[in-house]
């Protein structure tokens, strides 16, 4: 089954920064592929490609080139590679990102900011989603100039949608169960940020922010780094509780299958699991979600799994 969530605000005149999360089928995510130059679908061989991205590096009109090369992300599969070695574009997307932050602070972001932004984090998520310029994303560290959009707390639109494309530049690189991902996330203050996401964001953002802290706890050093401390554990057990009292209100199955499985894998850490003994909420316990878990087995099997290991 394929999971896309799509985020767009309606005002926007393009497909400005869509999340596509694929949660499910793992071939699906892993068919990133990484065709060379002599591809069909190659840009290299498309004139416009270069002559946008000259636009973009120079000006005047970047903006529309932003846009246009937006576009051009579904035609070919190494974008991405043209975007990472041509020169100067790293620079101007990020220097799109930066010239937002005074926006921030006080919340003074326009729909149009907001869009333009997305647009180029869009173009970020092309080169955090290709196997092969991943890697020296990372190792540039460009994901933390997200982070002061992910930490925002403004409910207006053009907020909620500039969090939705960050948090989807972030999914892009967890989807693919790469443990440099990972390793990389842990050094950074993703986790916190997630978090707060989830207590206090919209309906899509919470879904996006869980699912990057599931891919975390995934990973066994992920596991091992929330359980670290008491603190760690503490912190996440506290949010995770209070969405399922959110979810008692409002059902979803889709976060609730999220919300499952994290309290499923926490119990393969023995002092995780012990704790939870204790602080598991009832309504996981007592038939609250059986009749929205009649539509998905597979997390009903997971209940039944995480309940088995608390007895
Ligand atoms: N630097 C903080 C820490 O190491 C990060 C953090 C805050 C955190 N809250 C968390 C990490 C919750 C994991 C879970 O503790």
């Amino acid at each position: 089954m394929l999971n896309s969530i799509q985020g767009q605000q309606p005002t926007n005149s393009a497909n400005a920064g869509e999340v596509n999360l694929s949660t499910e089928n793992q071939n699906e995510l892993n068919n990133n592929s990484t065709s060379g130059t002599g591809a069909i679908n190659s840009s290299v061989n498309d004139k416009m490609v270069y002559s946008w991205i000259t636009e973009f590096a120079y000006g005047p009109n970047k903006e529309q080139a932003l846009l246009e090369l937006g576009k051009k992300r579904e035609m070919y599969d190494d974008l991405a590679l043209v975007l990472w070695n041509s020169f100067g574009v790293i620079s101007c997307l990020l220097a799109e990102i930066v010239s937002v932050y005074p926006l921030l602070s006080p919340p003074n972001l326009t729909i149009q900011a907001s869009n333009r932004v997305c647009n180029a984090l869009a173009l970020m998520q092309c080169i955090a989603s290709h196997n092969e310029t991943r890697g020296p994303f990372l190792l540039a560290q460009i994901p933390l100039f997200l982070y002061p959009f992910l930490n925002t707390t403004s409910k207006q639109r053009p907020f909620e949608y500039l969090r939705l494309t960050s948090l989807g530049v972030i999914g892009a690189l967890v989807k693919n169960d790469t443990p440099e991902v990972i390793q990389f996330l842990l050094t950074t203050e993703i986790i916190p940020l997630c978090l707060k996401i989830m207590e206090s964001s919209s309906e899509l953002n919470k879904t996006v922010a869980i699912f990057i802290v599931q891919k975390i706890l995934l990973d066994d050093s992920g596991l091992n780094y929330i359980c670290q401390t008491y603190d760690r554990f503490d912190a996440v057990a506290k949010v995770l509780a209070s969405m399922v009292k959110q979810l008692v209100e409002q059902p979803t199955t889709r976060f609730l299958r999220h919300l499952i499985k994290c309290y499923l894998r926490l119990t393969d850490n023995m002092e995780a699991r012990n704790t939870l003994k204790k602080i598991l909420p009832v309504e996981l316990k007592d038939g609250t979600f059986s009749q929205v878990l009649k539509e998905d087995e597979n997390a009903q099997q997971s209940l039944d799994m995480l309940l088995r290991n608390l007895q």
